[in-house]
């Protein structure tokens, strides 16, 4: 299912960490694997990914977002665990919008709780940011929608599952690549030009730099904070 729902963001497995690191996450945490079924039929619907991990009682939540819980939570091997580093939700296009990704956000709280840690610490990809490449991160966040509410609605869901906001990580994921590589992704013919370019699903421009032969996408995230 997350190969199904990542397909057009497939070049976010390109980070260094989640190349060298997330299949063997995948293996060594299977009480962080959350599978959510249709009670009638049996059929997954959603799915989830959270990792252990020791977070220091004073220390801040860092710019490099989901690549620095992939890392850490590799380097630790789940001792010391003293919070849950969500990695993925994952819900098909035929079951959205139904609050069952909300309900895998509480869920992964409830790992969380019965792990003896003190909560789960996200870096949230707010999915409607993929129409404004172009808007800072830390701006995009304060918009409101028409009814005074949040208008990011995946970032909407996880404040209405508990979720606080602390902040933007805005180097969460970065994929360095030769400039070919990005071709699939990219939302103009050609890459031949310096400059900033929209990818499809970004939610920051590509750089192009001819002169390194590099295509560089950083990707900010926001860090939410859900206390068990
Ligand atoms: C982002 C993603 C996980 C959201 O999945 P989802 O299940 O549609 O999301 P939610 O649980 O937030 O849906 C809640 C919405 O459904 C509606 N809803 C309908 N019935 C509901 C119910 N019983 N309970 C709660 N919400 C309900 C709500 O109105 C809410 O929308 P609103 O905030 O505008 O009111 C999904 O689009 C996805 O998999 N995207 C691709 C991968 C991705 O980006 N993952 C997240 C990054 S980690």
């Amino acid at each position: 299912m997350e190969n199904e729902v990542w397909d057009e963001l497939a070049f976010l497995d390109y980070t260094p960490a989640h190349f060298a690191h997330y299949e063997e996450l995948l293996e060594r945490h299977p009480e962080g694997h959350l599978c959510m079924t249709d009670a009638e039929t049996g059929e997954l619907v959603a799915t989830g990914m959270c990792v252990p991990l020791n977070l220091a009682n004073d220390a801040a939540l860092p710019r490099e977002g989901w690549d620095w819980i992939v890392d850490t939570a590799s380097a630790q091997k789940g001792h010391f665990a003293n919070i849950i580093g969500a990695l993925s939700i994952s819900v098909p296009e035929a079951h959205r919008h139904r609050g069952l990704a909300r309900d895998l956000v509480k869920a992964m709280a409830v790992v969380a709780d019965l792990h003896g840690c003190s909560g789960v610490i996200a870096p949230v990809r707010p999915s409607g940011k993929t129409n404004y490449p172009f808007i800072e991160m830390g701006e995009y966040v304060a918009w409101g929608d028409d009814r005074g509410r949040i208008f990011d609605p995946w970032l909407r869901s996880h404040v209405a599952a508990g979720g606080t906001l602390r902040g933007v990580c805005d180097r969460s994921m970065v994929v360095e690549k030769p400039i070919e590589f990005w071709e699939d992704w990219a939302t103009v013919e050609s890459l031949s030009r310096d400059g900033s370019i929209p990818l499809r699903g970004g939610l920051a421009p590509l750089r192009v730099d001819h002169r390194k032969g590099v295509g560089s996408y950083v990707e900010p995230n926001v860090w939410v904070w859900h206390a068990v």
